[in-house]
């Protein structure tokens, strides 16, 4: 299609990095002690500073391109190219400092608000906490870059479940995480153990470096998932949803080739048993 997608990724990258800088620099002294109607205000407005430094770099470096992300203020483009940007990506992590939470910047060719009518061509997902910055573009796989240097990633080749290290995440919505706790009742005894860091964008990184062997949840949004996906399908993951090879709202899954077929049939299975039609967030 004529992309330079390695080009894009370069702008990913530098966007993620600059935007991860900005919400530890400015990150305020006193977010538990803020004159601020509560600390929620206090991290919706890094959110917001964070995604207008996103969109203000992309608009000059990508000027042709459009944008959307988690918060308000994204804008449409000529190019065929969106910008799909999670300012902070572990919000609950920010607030309490947990260093588990990432900007994660995506290009993405098609639609991102249609389900299945995108897909990620470059993205970076940037944790600044750790230093840890995953970047990819379609092709090019999947690599970690960090203060010791920059590592190519491939997946774990686990195959067997009962030895397998799991990722997840919960919604929101108290009647989301009911269901996403039932889930877990019947999963948790058939692994190894379960993992809940608290960024979605991570966890999908995580199972492009083998920290995981697989990573599900229900209810994601596009800003989430869009960059971390393609950090795992470029380090060798397989990835699906509920029911085909694209991740939709109902589930995402992504785990190395020798789990795959297993932890997909467990997930989905568990999925359409308790989570009783589309998930709320
Ligand atoms: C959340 C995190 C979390 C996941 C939630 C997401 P946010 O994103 O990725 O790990 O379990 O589903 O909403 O709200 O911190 O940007």
């Amino acid at each position: 299609d004529g992309l330079d997608v390695a080009a894009l990724e370069a702008v990913a990258v530098d966007v993620a990095r600059a935007a991860g800088r900005l919400v530890v620099d400015e990150r305020p002294d006193d977010l538990g002690m803020s004159e601020k109607s509560s600390r929620t205000d206090v991290v919706t407005e890094m959110d917001q500073r964070s995604q207008e430094l996103v969109l203000d770099l992309l608009a000059q470096r990508r000027p042709d391109d459009a944008a959307m992300g988690e918060e308000e203020g994204g804008r449409t483009g000529t190019s065929g190219v969106t910008w799909v940007v999670d300012p902070i990506d572990g919000t609950t992590n920010y607030l309490y400092s947990v260093p588990a939470y990432a900007v994660s910047v995506a290009a993405v060719v098609g639609d991102p608000a249609v389900p299945g009518a995108w897909r990620a061509v470059a993205g970076a997902v940037f944790n600044p906490a750790t230093d840890e910055l995953f970047h990819a573009h379609r092709g090019g796989g999947a690599r970690l870059t960090a203060r010791t240097g920059t590592t190519v990633l491939r997946v774990s080749t686990e195959t067997d479940l009962a030895l397998s290290l799991v990722g997840t995440g919960f919604g929101y919505a108290a009647a989301t995480r009911a269901r996403q706790a039932r889930i877990l009742v019947d999963l948790l005894p058939q692994v190894r153990d379960i993992r809940r860091a608290g960024s979605a964008a991570l966890d999908l990184c995580a199972v492009a470096c083998g920290r995981l062997d697989g990573y599900y949840e229900s209810g994601l949004n596009v800003w989430d998932r869009a960059a971390g996906e393609l950090v795992a399908l470029e380090a060798g993951a397989v990835l699906g949803g509920l029911d085909g090879d694209v991740a939709d709202r109902d589930l995402t899954w992504t785990a190395g080739p020798g789990l795959a077929p297993v932890f997909a049939g467990l997930v989905r299975d568990l999925t359409r048993t308790h989570l009783g039609g589309p998930a709320q967030g």
